[in-house]
């Protein structure tokens, strides 16, 4: 029998390569860089499956000129703003994605740039090489104390926890803001608050929601005017969330401290973008998940679900469940 035609769009990791490889007839995009839309077009056509990366738009065009035969899309990533749902449960197609694997190394990056941002990491390491540098003094460089201060999360799903828990070792006072989550995380001291008390009360702000129209610019110019101006706001869920321009207007005029983002809008950022004249702002180029294990477990998880995809199976993480009969 044929093996299953299926399209990957970028080379990842062994793990799910190498399982990928062994079931399928496997068409994958060689360079670093993600096909074009066009490319994308013409590479699915009469596929059964599609591996794809965040940075791929999948949309209903895409499933189209698959062909009907498509049975399954595989994101290699959780979240799945990328790809239209709506279109891929319209057609019966279950979308899969990796959850819960990639928490950890996401909720150390935003511990990261919390830490970068609010004491300056990258502005020190900066004086310390162009020579900024003169010598130890009582007000040079000074920056956020963290023992003691309030970081308000906002999104308090796995990735929100798992900074709780990290930031509770620090000292900080937790509250979140999330509509989808009511219930106090045991063992956990975090305090539900509405978005305008944790905007207004937070010392640090840290994102942890998915990209949707509820969520698109959350963080504008009107939300922004109500942080504290020591306020430090990070960004590693998705970059749409963050009007840019107004994190530009708020971080050059210091109406905040500073910033720290693992996530533009757009992915990459050109280089001629006014974010990168701020010296309070960090940006490192969407590696919160970026760690060895989590990009191979990652990779093990949206093969894993193609190959359930392929052979009919329910798949291990579907986000779309109701492409499903009702058990
Ligand atoms: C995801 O999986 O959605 C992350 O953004 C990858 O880093």
């Amino acid at each position: 029998m044929p093996k299953p035609k299926v399209f990957v769009t970028r080379i990842i990791p062994a793990p799910g390569l190498e399982r990928v490889s062994a079931c399928c007839d496997a068409d994958i995009w060689p360079a670093e860089t993600p096909p074009t839309p066009g490319e994308i077009l013409a590479r699915v056509r009469g596929v059964d499956g599609l591996l794809c990366l965040l940075t791929d738009r999948i949309d209903a065009a895409v499933m189209d000129a698959a062909g009907a035969q498509l049975k399954v899309i595989s994101n290699h990533a959780v979240g799945v703003d990328n790809i239209d749902l709506a279109a891929a449960t319209a057609r019966g197609l279950p979308v899969g994605n990796t959850p819960g694997i990639l928490t950890d190394a996401t909720a150390d990056m935003a511990l990261a740039l919390l830490l970068a941002a609010g004491r300056r990491i990258v502005a020190g390491a900066h004086e310390v090489r162009s020579g900024g540098w003169k010598t130890w003094g009582p007000s040079y460089m000074l920056g956020a104390d963290f023992a003691g201060a309030t970081l308000g999360l906002l999104g308090f799903g796995r990735i929100g926890q798992a900074v709780a828990r990290r930031a509770a070792g620090f000292g900080m006072r937790i509250t979140y803001h999330d509509p989808f989550v009511t219930d106090p995380q045991p063992g956990l001291e975090a305090q539900p608050v509405g978005l305008e008390r944790l905007l207004r009360e937070s010392d640090f702000i840290s994102i942890h929601t998915p990209l949707n129209e509820a969520t698109r610019h959350l963080i504008d110019a009107a939300a922004l005017a109500k942080m504290k101006p020591t306020a430090v706001l990070v960004n590693t869920a998705r970059g749409p969330i963050v009007d840019q321009q107004a994190l530009y207007a708020a971080l050059k005029e210091r109406r905040i401290f500073a910033a720290g983002l693992d996530v533009t809008d757009p992915e990459p950022l050109p280089l001629d973008s006014p974010l990168l004249e701020l010296d309070n702002l960090v940006i490192v180029p969407h590696i919160a998940s970026a760690s060895w294990r989590t990009r191979a477990e990652m990779s093990r998880m949206a093969a894993e679900n193609l190959i359930a995809g392929l052979k009919g199976e329910r798949l291990p993480n579907c986000v779309n469940p109701d492409v499903y009969p009702a058990q």
